[in-house]
């Protein structure tokens, strides 16, 4: 794995930003896999920056979200579609209508997790895929345990990340207990993979992540098995 330690929050930003500049003018008909998450904010913004001073063209991009909560409607404003045209899609000359974020509101988990992992297919797969990290080394919503899947799914989320993620919501009882991911495979798949940390309470993920061992336990140690994934991170996240 390539690390580029960061000064701080708003350097990692610009550099990830970079990367996906690089990935949308190199072939502006790419698939991008998108997070969602506190850590990519900032990378947005300068996504949009870009736009707005003529470098970026997102008319053709194409975009695959990695998880939405569920259930949870696209307009209640914690959903991850809700995110990600708040942040990025109504800001940009993408074509909403090649944005893909898992459905919320599907009754079958299973058959929504199929048709999303079809969707992926025929888009030719994943060209650049941004990826956080959980405190306990989620990526997506795969959570440590002693199965991790290979495909997009409905997943129980732990106590842990369903307490992380309270900051957001009015109480922790308001977050969704469950949620649709993409697998380890549908992120393994994607031919370069970026994955983004701040701040020293991702340190201990951080550590396990580059340890090269693998576990379930921490989904992020999976990322080893693949040749082109470059952490950015910041010196919080890298040194504790
Ligand atoms: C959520 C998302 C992940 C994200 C993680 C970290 O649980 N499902 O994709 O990486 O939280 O979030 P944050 O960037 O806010 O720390």
């Amino acid at each position: 794995m390539k690390v580029i330690v960061c000064k701080d929050y708003a350097e990692m930003s610009a550099k990830a930003a970079d990367i996906v500049a690089a990935q949308v003018t190199l072939k502006p008909n790419c698939v991008l896999g998108l997070a969602t998450g506190s850590t990519p904010e900032g990378m947005y913004a300068c996504l949009v920056k870009k736009y707005e001073a003529g470098e970026l063209d997102f008319s053709a991009v194409r975009s695959v979200n990695l998880d939405e909560y569920y259930p949870i409607t696209p307009d209640n404003d914690q959903s991850y579609r809700y995110f990600m045209n708040y942040h990025l899609f109504d800001h940009v000359n993408i074509d909403k209508a090649n944005t893909n974020v898992p459905d919320g509101q599907a009754k079958d988990g299973a058959a929504e997790g199929a048709r999303y992992e079809a969707l992926i297919a025929s888009l030719g797969g994943i060209d650049l895929q941004i990826l956080g990290i959980g405190q306990n080394g989620h990526i997506g919503f795969n959570e440590p345990g002693e199965k991790l899947y290979p495909y997009t799914h409905l997943t129980d989320l732990t106590p842990s990340t369903i307490k992380a993620n309270s900051r957001f919501f009015a109480s922790e009882d308001d977050v969704p207990k469950q949620a649709l991911s993409m697998g380890m495979g549908s992120i393994l798949n994607a031919r370069k993979i970026v994955i983004m940390a701040s701040g020293a309470a991702k340190h201990d993920a951080i550590v396990k992540m580059l340890s090269g061992v693998m576990t379930t336990q921490t989904p992020a140690t999976f990322l080893a098995c693949h040749a082109d994934v470059t952490l950015i991170c910041d010196e919080a996240a890298y040194n504790g």
